[in-house]
């Protein structure tokens, strides 16, 4: 069995002795909470026009919603099978996979190694980033393959987490980079001729048989073992998610005269809702973070919600409470480290929200060994609230985004969800505070049972983009070979 270690302490629930705060403090305290408080009303006017901007990205004028087709044109029924390569270009690590679909319905064997993505590819060169990625790649195949000059060219699954638009499944013209990547060269291009030209001059034996994104990945992954499951949603340092649309309802796609009732999943990129600033409450903070991103105007959404900003709008909320307002918290302390953009991750958030003690001893703890700062009892309550706020805010927004795609299908029973990423699986209550809001904004009456499933569950995910890139590699070879072509740009690739 293996050992699962001692059970971690519950964390403190709720603010504890903000009475004793002093008054500014409590002033601020209060400020933030009107600031960063998203009421029923307000996720349910959200969810309304998030449900309008889904429909106006599938439109041919299009929306700031990109509602990108995949070219995934079916679900998995359990019983693919084959031995695939994939590769995952994430936020954070690259990661490569081998991953094998047995004969015995849903099951997988999976080998992997991770690499990190270092810092300096994300906003440097484009030659750079493909040499990297296909050094990792040749790595792999060496040490579980053998020597590359005797192989025949290994099928892979791509899994590139950025907005791309697909004509074909074997294509990915990037729309934009998000997560704070910056490189020259490759928005507005097909990235898989960069990958392959960086693949063919090491001689790596690869056919890219598709381009996926982590949430196409996570939907196929989790409808693999689950055929409840209809959307994929990843909640880490980016957020979005996918789900199945049927043809007649793309007009974008109706140029292709496919059949109406043909499934296509949609790679939503719903990051970007909200773009032109219409409904989303953002804070001063959010902002701030916007103006000095590599893009700003875009991703609104994610801003708030993603594990790459959120605590950046921790920090920034705390920079300006010691600079500008009458309560100067920390004051008198030197706040160099804090001011450092992008220092604290939201694994500091988490770590805040889990002290479990009274006193907050693991937040001064950790406030000390990080940014060399000493909060007082009344700062470390008000640093306590500020993380509670800034993670039920994303939380709850998330809700709006599954809301909205729920109801624009109409999966209003038995609908399963599956979320994978480093928001979803480690932070510390997103998962119920995520079901609290969607219960509000669908109106569902209070459980009877409270073993009773809620209409509309958000599950963890199977892993989307090892197993969900190869099912889709799977997917796309077989409807080939029964001779549906559609959305292929490379049949050679295919053989
Ligand atoms: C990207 C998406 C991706 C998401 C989660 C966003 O920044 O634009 O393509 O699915 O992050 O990784």
């Amino acid at each position: 069995m293996v050992g699962l270690g001692p059970k971690p302490p519950p964390s403190r629930k709720g603010t504890g002795t903000l009475a004793d705060a002093p008054k500014d403090l409590l002033k601020e305290i209060k400020h933030l909470e009107e600031l960063f408080t998203i009421d029923t009303a307000k996720l349910k006017e959200i969810t309304h026009h998030f449900v309008n901007e889904l429909t106006k990205g599938l439109s041919v004028k299009g929306g700031s919603i990109p509602m990108n087709p995949t070219w995934v044109m079916s679900q998995p029924t359990g019983y693919e099978t084959g031995s695939y390569l994939a590769l995952d270009m994430g936020g954070t690590n690259l990661r490569v996979c081998q991953v094998t679909l047995t004969e015995q319905k849903s099951e997988f064997d999976i080998i992997q190694s991770k690499y990190r993505m270092p810092e300096e590819l994300k906003t440097g060169d484009a030659d750079e980033l493909w040499e990297y990625i296909a050094d990792c790649l040749l790595q792999f195949i060496e040490t579980h393959h053998g020597d590359v000059t005797k192989l025949d060219k290994i099928p892979l699954g791509f899994t590139f987490s950025y907005p791309a638009t697909q004509n074909y499944v074997d294509e990915g013209i990037l729309q934009r980079w998000t997560k704070g990547f910056d490189i020259a060269g490759v928005e507005g291009h097909n990235v898989v001729p960069m990958f392959e030209a960086a693949l063919a001059q090491r001689g790596v034996p690869i056919k890219l048989t598709a381009l996926i994104n982590d949430t196409t990945g996570t939907l196929i992954a989790s409808a693999y073992t689950d055929p409840k499951m209809k959307i994929g949603c990843i909640f880490g340092t980016g957020c979005n998610a996918a789900y199945i649309e049927d043809c007649g309802s793309i007009p974008k796609l109706a140029h292709l005269n496919l059949p109406p009732e043909t499934p296509m999943a949609i790679n939503c990129e719903w990051g970007a809702f909200d773009n032109e600033g219409k409904v989303l409450p953002r804070t001063p903070y959010d902002v701030a973070i916007d103006k000095d991103s590599p893009r700003p105007g875009q991703q609104s959404f994610e801003k708030m919600i993603a594990g790459l900003y959120l605590g950046e709008i921790f920090r920034l909320i705390m920079v300006d409470l010691h600079d500008k307002h009458d309560v100067h918290i920390f004051a008198g302390q030197d706040i160099a480290k804090l001011r450092k953009p992008y220092s604290l991750d939201s694994s500091f958030l988490s770590s805040i929200e889990e002290d479990p003690f009274e006193n907050l001893s693991e937040t001064l703890d950790l406030f000390q060994n990080k940014l060399n700062i000493s909060p007082n009892l009344p700062e470390l309550e008000l640093i306590r609230r500020t993380a509670e706020l800034i993670g039920t805010r994303a939380a709850r927004l998330s809700a709006c985004g599954v809301s909205a795609i729920s109801i624009k299908k109409g999966y209003t029973t038995s609908c399963h969800v599956g979320a994978d990423g480093s928001v979803f699986n480690k932070y510390p209550h997103f998962k119920a505070r995520g079901a609290v809001a969607l219960r509000e904004i669908l109106d569902w009456p209070e459980k009877t049972d409270p073993k009773e499933e809620d209409p509309i569950e958000i599950l963890t995910a199977e892993d989307g983009s090892g197993v969900g890139a190869a099912l889709i590699a799977a997917l796309t070879l077989q409807r080939v070979k029964a001779g549906n072509m559609h959305g292929i740009l490379h049949p050679e690739n295919f053989t």
